[in-house]
């Protein structure tokens, strides 16, 4: 027996060996060589058969979750930023800083937010430089080296209402009132949640007895909530002259909110565009040259054959 032809794929033959193959072959075939695929077959199964299950198990495990609570589950609203492609209304989110720094700001901080975000994304530099200096910050004098207060500047932070959370608890009948900055991420329903949390105070059902400085509202777990209700109509004077509606002031906070936890939203949906331009361009060559490049194995051929008048030759000794 013996092998007549064996084409190779190392380095510069490449494209010889790939002609040589179509030659031999008549065409080139793909999938000729057979000897891995059942098991390939199996171990795709496998991985399939433990995503599905993991991805079960991942959802009954969310049901479950959900359906422990009495509380109401916001609604999926039509947020004008909702769609893949849509980017945030910024207006509404300039409209809701003037709600989070008018009313919000009294009891919740926003850490993870600096004056030099709002640069270029709901104001210009110059109102955003003007809009820090309204706040104080405690400084060091770098002449004198003695404690000073000194206004804010575009590389600090929103100011904190509370020195610390004993002195926040303490000021809200022991309940903390969380930082703002992930709160749109960090409860289920995110904005959607925001905005019927804002707008959905209500008396409390039979039964439930309010401590001091709590309020009834079905949409937070539990219902009994520290925090009062906050969002009247017409609290204040929007500067563009939007009537401040409860439920408009509701959206546009939660507008804000949306664009503090996640300040790169826009970003993301534009890169996800230009991904979905490219990737099946680039897939489509990638495909192509990875058959370019396996045509001469998957397109080989053993022959064997007795060659009349020669004893086939020997398998190789096992030692
Ligand atoms: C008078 C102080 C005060 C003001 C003003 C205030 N909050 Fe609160 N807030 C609290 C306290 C206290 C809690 C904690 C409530 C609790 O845990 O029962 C809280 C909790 C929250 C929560 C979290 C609810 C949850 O699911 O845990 C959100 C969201 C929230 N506030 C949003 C706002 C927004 C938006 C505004 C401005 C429109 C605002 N708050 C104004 C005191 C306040």
């Amino acid at each position: 027996m013996a092998k007549v032809f064996r084409l190779t794929t190392a380095g510069g033959k490449l494209l010889l060996a790939s002609r040589i193959a179509a030659g031999n072959a008549g065409r080139a075939t793909f999938g000729t060589y057979t000897g891995n695929v059942s098991k390939s077959k199996v171990l795709w199964a496998t991985f399939g058969a433990a995503a599905a299950s993991g991805i079960g198990l991942m959802y009954a495990l969310e049901r479950s979750v959900s359906a422990s609570g009495i509380e109401l589950h916001a609604q999926q609203l039509p947020w004008s930023h909702a769609g893949v492609l849509d980017s945030l209304d910024y207006a509404s989110v300039r409209r809701g800083y003037q709600v989070y720094k008018q009313v919000c700001a009294a009891c919740h901080s926003m850490d993870q937010i600096f004056f030099r975000h709002f640069t270029n994304v709901f104001m210009t530099e110059q109102e955003a430089i003007d809009e820090a200096a309204e706040f104080e910050i405690a400084d060091i004098d770098q002449d004198t080296g003695k404690p000073i207060m000194r206004p804010r500047k575009l590389f600090d932070k929103l100011p904190r209402p509370y020195d610390n959370d004993i002195q926040a608890k303490v000021a809200n009948n022991n309940a903390l009132p969380p930082d703002l900055s992930w709160m749109n991420r960090a409860r289920h329903g995110n904005e959607n949640y925001i905005f019927y949390l804002l707008t959905s105070y209500c008396d409390p059902p039979e039964g439930i007895t309010l401590g001091e400085g709590q309020a009834y509202n079905p949409y937070f777990a539990g219902g009994v909530i520290s925090m009062a209700q906050q969002l009247f109509d017409d609290m204040l004077e929007y500067k563009d002259g939007t009537p401040a509606t409860q439920s408009q002031m509701a959206k546009d906070v939660a507008t804000f909110l949306t664009w503090v936890a996640e300040p790169e939203q826009d970003t993301r949906k534009r890169m996800f565009l230009k991904a979905a331009v490219l990737f099946p361009l680039i897939f489509g060559v990638v495909l192509y040259y990875k058959r370019y490049f396996w045509t001469t194995i998957k397109s080989e051929r053993f022959i064997f054959r007795t060659v009349r008048g020669r004893e086939p030759p020997k398998p190789p000794s096992s030692q």
